[in-house]
């Protein structure tokens, strides 16, 4: 058969039911042939992934959301078994309220994330400088005041501190990486750096809290993923996502160093016009 006939014939038979599924490929002479079948592998294998944790952020999400519909459930089928007083009546729709509440706050969030995945480019400048005030300000009213440390070393020419961005995508996802450093160090000092480095900003934000496990590293930007020793603090495991999610969408890199029980530094860097 003409190779790229057999090219073809082969692909046609890849569906989402068997994304596994590669071109062979001659290894003992690769030529241009070899090098196209090679780039389709590579883009199978991207797109298998993204179904991968297409999947499991389907899994995940229908468990989170099912959580709170069920004890809402419950709670208002055990008490409609019988009469009760009033006090009982009022006790379950507490703990209704609160049910739907955090309900809430995950379907906030999952559509939040489902923006990110939109390309919608309504970019504006934006100066970086100031939008990290916004945030360490917002942060302030709602925490301990004193516990972030903002430092600054911009250029003269302002000009190279503004990237091109989605401003209200671009808080979301440093105010996230900031909320978890203040919220894992227990008011211990935050700091927060924002520098000018070659064609491009960077952003870092060190915190002295309970760290992440070697091993929790490459999930925490999961959705849904939290490590065992964050289980004491409120969350649901969906703001790195987002935030990596809206990085990605600005052609920004995140990176991460962290100990456990010593602290955590995340660095975003964001490229300049
Ligand atoms: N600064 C940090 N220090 C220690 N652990 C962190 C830090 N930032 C993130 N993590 C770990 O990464 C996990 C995922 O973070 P993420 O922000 O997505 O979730 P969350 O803060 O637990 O919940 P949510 O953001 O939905 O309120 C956290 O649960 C925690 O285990
Ligand atoms: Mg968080």
């Amino acid at each position: 058969m003409r190779p790229i006939v057999k090219i073809t014939a082969n692909l046609k038979r890849i569906r989402s039911s068997n994304l596994h599924r590669r071109l062979s490929i001659n290894t003992a002479k690769t030529d241009e042939i070899d090098m196209l079948s090679l780039t389709i592998n590579q883009m199978l294998e991207h797109l298998e992934q993204s179904f991968d944790s297409q999947k499991s952020f389907v899994a995940n999400a229908s468990h989170e959301l099912r959580t709170p519909i069920t004890s809402i459930l419950g709670e208002a089928e055990i008490t409609l078994m019988k009469e009760r007083d009033p006090e009982t009546y009022k006790s379950a729709l507490k703990e209704i309220v609160s049910s739907v509440e955090r309900l809430n706050l995950i379907i906030n969030s999952l559509m939040e994330l489902m923006q990110t995945n939109l390309d919608n480019r309504d970019f504006q400048n934006v100066k970086v400088d100031e939008l990290m005030w916004e945030i360490a300000d917002e942060l302030a009213g709602k925490s301990n005041g004193d516990q972030v440390r903002m430092g600054y070393h911009l250029p003269e020419d302002i000009t190279k501190s503004v990237i091109s961005g989605n401003r209200r995508l671009l808080f979301i996802a440093i105010s996230n990486i900031l909320k978890n450093a203040v919220k894992f160090s227990e008011g211990k000092t935050v700091d927060c750096e924002v520098r000018y480095i070659d064609k491009g900003i960077q952003i870092t934000i060190r915190d002295q809290g309970i760290g992440i496990a070697k091993d929790d590293l490459i999930k925490i930007f999961q959705p849904f993923f939290r490590a065992s020793n964050a289980m004491n603090f409120q969350g649901y495991g969906i703001g790195l996502s987002l935030t990596d999610n809206i990085v990605k969408l600005h052609n920004g890199t995140i990176s991460i160093n962290s100990v456990l029980e010593q602290g955590t530094t995340i660095v975003v860097f964001f490229p300049t016009a």
